[in-house]
């Protein structure tokens, strides 16, 4: 682990809310890893940034009678605020239609292009006469060959989910007429040259998940082919050639460069160096496994076609998709959740919590289910941690006046209990560090259950007990569950410092800290009151009608 490190996440299109399944795979696990890294002394910045460009967007802009940039600053301000109500603490968040992301395009396709890896050809494009436009990608749509499904975009099949070669009835997604074929003159990235220096890249890296690493070095043996990097719309990063006038870059080609675009500008404002820091960091990009193509080898390939003047990523954690109720999730069926919806009914750390619990650092699908939702925060946030942490510090309030008392003799079970606070550290910063943030979630709630039973059996309420050790090592415990619960649940963490009456705020707390008792005799706790509130069955079955439900 370096002492600096620049995280990034999958940026989002401008093109809709964040919904609990882009949550999931990569903006929570980001977020948690970032808050870990600062409490690590690492010199850490979250950067992300709204994926402006492309034919969907521009689509989409038209349709709703706005200028495209008048429709993706409308979403890149409404994603980043649905991002922090969930508590999704960007350092920065910008956008790929920066003044600098543009520049900054434009450089890397110059350097590519003196580099020897740009080529000029001619290729065949839909174009519709009517509207006077090249149809690429989301323009076209017809049928599909494969699955005969009627009115699917000539890029991706929605129903059966492949890519058409050649869509059948073509037609013009904007006028409806069927449209001719044109000469067009496009770039390509010559991909196809990569394929040694990636798989070396691949196979020296030992940060990146091994079964990912094995099908790229599977696609890498079956033959890279060169990129299409040009579109020939009116919204994009414009091509910097006399030679190409009115088109533009492939948004594929523009969006991942806005993690260093945005990076750099972000530490120059804050007078660092921003290059020479990227170059000094951990890189992590964190992404779904449907981008792993462009994640491991277009990104890589345009890096090392740069003479990696900014590094290579160090970890591209990638994980599995979320579906709801077990079936895909459909924002045409209704079949999805709102984050800004859901967080109407419950509290941020209620998701945050739930999505890491389920979520393995595996490719594997993850499901978010209401039952097993309510199941488990009715069970494990509340049942076992929030109960623990009222019980420990009610008993004091109750018992003592709220102030920890010196504790007396310890006996075997103390003992064990001190030992199990002092190792807490241990138990899960190896976890966290590989990015296994399901199972150190678990370590925490097999740490909070032990307290739990130790409660229970050290009986402190009896007359004849000693309840000072008791007392003391359970307010310890709660504060270490509050260190190392608050990148996961950060509001939560919070509220238990401020119940243990602990100065300043849990946010500023070092790893370190689990090392010691900073709970000491004669401290006096704060305000304590239950902290979470119990997930109702009639409101889980209120929800779960909702879906499918068409307005
Ligand atoms: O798939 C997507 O949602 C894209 N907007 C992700 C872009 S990530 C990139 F910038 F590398
Ligand atoms: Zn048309």
């Amino acid at each position: 682990m370096k002492d600096r490190a620049i995280i990034t996440s999958a940026l989002p299109y401008a093109n809709g809310e964040i919904h609990l399944g882009h949550v999931a795979s990569t903006y929570l696990p980001a977020d948690i890893t970032t808050r870990f890294l600062k409490m690590n002394d690492v010199e850490a910045y979250y950067v992300c940034a709204s994926d402006d460009f492309g034919t969907p967007i521009l689509i989409q802009s038209e349709k709703e009678g706005k200028t495209p940039a008048e429709y993706v600053s409308y979403w890149n301000k409404r994603d980043h605020e649905d991002f922090g109500s969930l508590d999704i603490d960007f350092d920065y968040f910008y956008r790929t239609s920066s003044p600098e992301n543009i520049a900054f395009v434009q450089d890397v396709f110059k350097k590519l292009h003196a580099a020897g890896y740009i080529y000029e050809k001619e290729i065949i494009q839909f174009y519709c006469k009517n509207d006077k436009k090249f149809l690429p990608d989301r323009y076209v749509r017809g049928v599909c060959p494969y699955c005969n499904a009627s009115d699917q975009y000539s890029d991706l099949c929605e129903s059966c989910g492949r890519v058409p070669d050649e869509i059948s009835d073509p037609r013009c997604s904007i006028c409806g007429i069927p449209p001719t074929k044109e000469k067009t003159l496009h770039y390509f990235f010559k991909l196809q040259e990569f394929g040694g220096v990636l798989s070396k890249w691949l196979e020296g890296n030992e940060n990146l998940q091994n079964d990912v690493k094995k099908y790229v070095q599977n696609w890498i043996k079956s033959g890279l082919i060169d990129w299409d990097i040009t579109r020939d719309i009116s919204w994009g990063v414009p091509v910097p050639l006399d030679s190409a006038k009115e088109k533009v870059f492939y948004g594929w080609f523009d969006n991942h460069l806005a993690y260093i675009s945005s990076a750099v500008k972000f530490l120059n404002d804050k007078g660092i160096d921003g290059k020479e820091f990227w170059n000094s960091s951990d890189i992590y990009h964190f992404i779904g496994k449907d981008i792993v193509y462009h994640h491991y080898l277009f990104l890589p390939a345009m890096r090392l076609g740069m003479n990696s003047e900014y590094k290579l990523p160090d970890y591209i954690p990638t994980r599995g998709h979320l579906t709801l109720q077990s079936k895909k999730i459909s924002k045409s069926r209704n079949w999805y959740i709102g984050l800004k919806e859901f967080l109407e009914y419950y509290p941020a750390d209620y998701l945050r919590f739930y999505l890491v619990a389920i979520n393995p650092y595996s490719q594997d699908d993850l499901n978010f289910d209401w039952d097993d939702f309510a199941t488990r925060i009715n069970s494990e946030l509340i049942g076992n941690v929030g109960n623990f942490v009222n019980r420990a510090l009610g008993f004091t309030v109750k018992s003592f006046d709220g102030m920890i008392p010196s504790p007396g003799m310890p006996d075997e079970e103390d003992k064990k209990a001190k030992e199990k606070i002092l190792s807490l550290y241990g138990v899960v910063n190896g976890l966290m560090q590989e990015n296994h943030l399901d199972r150190a979630l678990k370590k925490i709630l097999e740490f909070s259950s032990f307290f739990n039973q130790y409660f229970q059996h050290k009986e402190p309420w009896k007359a004849d007990s000693d309840a000072t050790n008791c007392v003391y090592l359970s307010a310890n415990a709660v504060r270490n569950i509050a260190i190392v619960l608050f990148p996961f649940v950060p509001g939560s963490a919070e509220r238990m410092w401020s119940q243990l009456g602990l100065s300043g705020s849990v946010a500023k707390c070092r790893w370190n800290d689990l090392l010691e008792l900073g709970v000491e005799p004669g401290h006096m706790l704060g305000n304590v009151s239950p902290l979470f509130s119990r997930v109702e069955s009639a409101d889980i079955e209120r929800h779960k009608s909702r879906l499918g439900v068409h307005i």
